[in-house]
């Protein structure tokens, strides 16, 4: 048996673009996943966010729940167009006010607000003019921080520059699974290192306002050797340098790993890193949100660099197939993966505290003829990854709380709704939300916080 500490965060997490609805709705521009959602061949069944969970006009209900839940925290992203629609210039009034009643209807609940302020759903009007490839997106991105910090920086305990630089950059800029859609190897590492700036001059508009712990979230990938031959621990280090110590290298220890240079060497020079960039990146952060679903395992192996790949420049690297069992996603399922990786990420930045911002299973759920959505296969996730979370603890690593992916099922990026992550069932038809087990168990859970 293990229990969990008073001070343990415990929570659930959405985005903005995957629950909201509501695109047209208080002056809200496009963004570049309306844009991506509605192109033909893109998402599965050619599914969009138009009217996603309805959470736009249906928040206070869905407010209610996580509080029925008894979460300390809850995570969710500022969709950047509502604020801006089209990327610059005066807030609109009504997005804010939006966001500002969902903070309040938080703290009205004894929730914490955290507040991630981009995953993933640009102004197409910046896309339009480069998007990540751009630098001045940047600043855009820094200005935007700034009005969201005036209007909320006195009632947000959390703050998230990005979620998952490495998704937004390199699936939506090199293997073009991601809005925009880009395939290009020297345009994901543009995008990445833009991104790393845009985190740098998002802390120091944060800093300058806010109250709240400040910090960035990424989806470290836990690369498992297949074997224990060089080849194999190479094919890992290679793959680490470009997955993921390209973000946090620069935000934690103001430099590009040299590996990553290396590996990188015959894509690009990184001539768009200009003087003073890595300083101004390299800003003091409060904690570190980790988002882990799955390991990957690799091994070495004799092979070119792909062209159309997220792991641009890696050469000699085999992906074996995932193990079994695996989720609905076909990603396999190893708790020991997350107590591994939060190791590893304290042994190699050991001052930052560390939190798991994301996890959680799509699993092949129906509504049985009770009713209700029997999900053991996600109870049994949940169990051994929040398991996992404390055989970390148990080693000293700072985790300050974990976030359970998602409160609702919603719409799955370019899987659409095919794909089931949620605590909670929605039948998108009429909206209806109903309570899997696995929402149960969490309440269950949460109420003694032992395992
Ligand atoms: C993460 C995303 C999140 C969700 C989960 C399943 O990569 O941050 O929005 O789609 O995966």
């Amino acid at each position: 048996m293990v229990t969990f500490g008073g001070d343990f965060i415990f929570g659930a997490a959405t985005a903005s673009y995957q629950i909201e609805g509501g695109v047209d709705e208080d002056g809200r521009g496009p963004s570049i996943w309306d844009t991506f959602s509605h192109t033909p061949g893109k998402v599965v069944n050619g599914d969009t966010g138009d009217i996603a969970c309805d959470h736009y006009h249906r928040w206070e209900e869905d407010l209610d729940a996580l509080a029925e839940l008894g979460v300390d925290a809850y995570r969710f992203s500022i969709a950047w167009p509502r604020i801006q629609a089209d990327g610059a210039g005066h807030p609109l009034q009504a997005g804010l006010d939006f966001y500002s009643r969902l903070v309040d209807g938080l703290l009205e609940r004894d929730i914490t607000p955290f507040v991630t302020l981009y995953h993933w759903d640009l102004p197409q009007a910046l896309e339009d003019r480069g998007g990540w490839l751009n630098r001045d997106t940047a600043r855009r991105f820094a200005d935007y921080a700034e009005i969201v910090a005036r209007a909320l920086g006195d009632r947000v305990g959390y703050w998230a520059t990005l979620n998952e630089p490495w998704c937004a950059a390199m699936l939506g800029y090199a293997n073009g699974e991601h809005a925009p859609g880009k395939k290009s190897g020297v345009a994901g590492l543009t995008a990445s290192h833009h991104l790393n700036l845009a985190h740098g001059l998002g802390v120091q508009a944060l800093r300058a306002t806010v109250t709240g712990q400040v910090g960035l979230v990424v989806n470290y990938h836990q690369f498992e050797a297949a074997d224990d031959s060089p080849e194999a621990i190479d094919a890992v280090a290679r793959l680490d340098a470009v997955g993921n110590w390209l973000y946090t290298e620069p935000v934690l220890r103001g430099r590009y790993d040299p590996l990553t240079l290396e590996v990188t060497g015959e894509v690009t020079d990184w001539r768009f890193v200009q003087d003073g960039d890595l300083d101004l990146i390299h800003q003091p952060i409060d904690f570190l949100g980790l988002n882990y679903y799955s390991p990957t395992r690799v091994a070495g192996g004799h092979c070119p660099a792909q062209t159309v790949t997220p792991w641009v420049g890696v050469k000699d690297v085999t992906f074996l197939p995932p193990a079994r069992p695996v989720t609905e996603m076909g990603w396999t399922i190893r708790p020991q993966g997350l107590t591994d990786l939060l190791v590893r990420v304290h042994q190699r930045y050991p001052e930052i505290d560390l939190l798991v911002a994301e996890n959680g299973a799509a699993m092949p759920d129906a509504v049985a003829e009770d009713g209700a959505i029997h999900d053991a296969d996600r109870i049994d996730y949940l169990t051994g990854h929040i398991g996992a979370v404390h055989a970390a603890l148990d080693q000293g690593v700072p985790v300050k709380g974990y976030l359970c992916w998602s409160l609702m099922d919603n719409f799955e990026w370019s899987f659409g709704y095919s794909r089931r992550f949620g605590l909670i069932w929605v039948d998108y038809p009429t909206q209806k939300r109903t309570w899997k087990d696995s929402a149960r168990w969490y309440q269950r859970f949460l109420s003694t916080r032992t395992l």
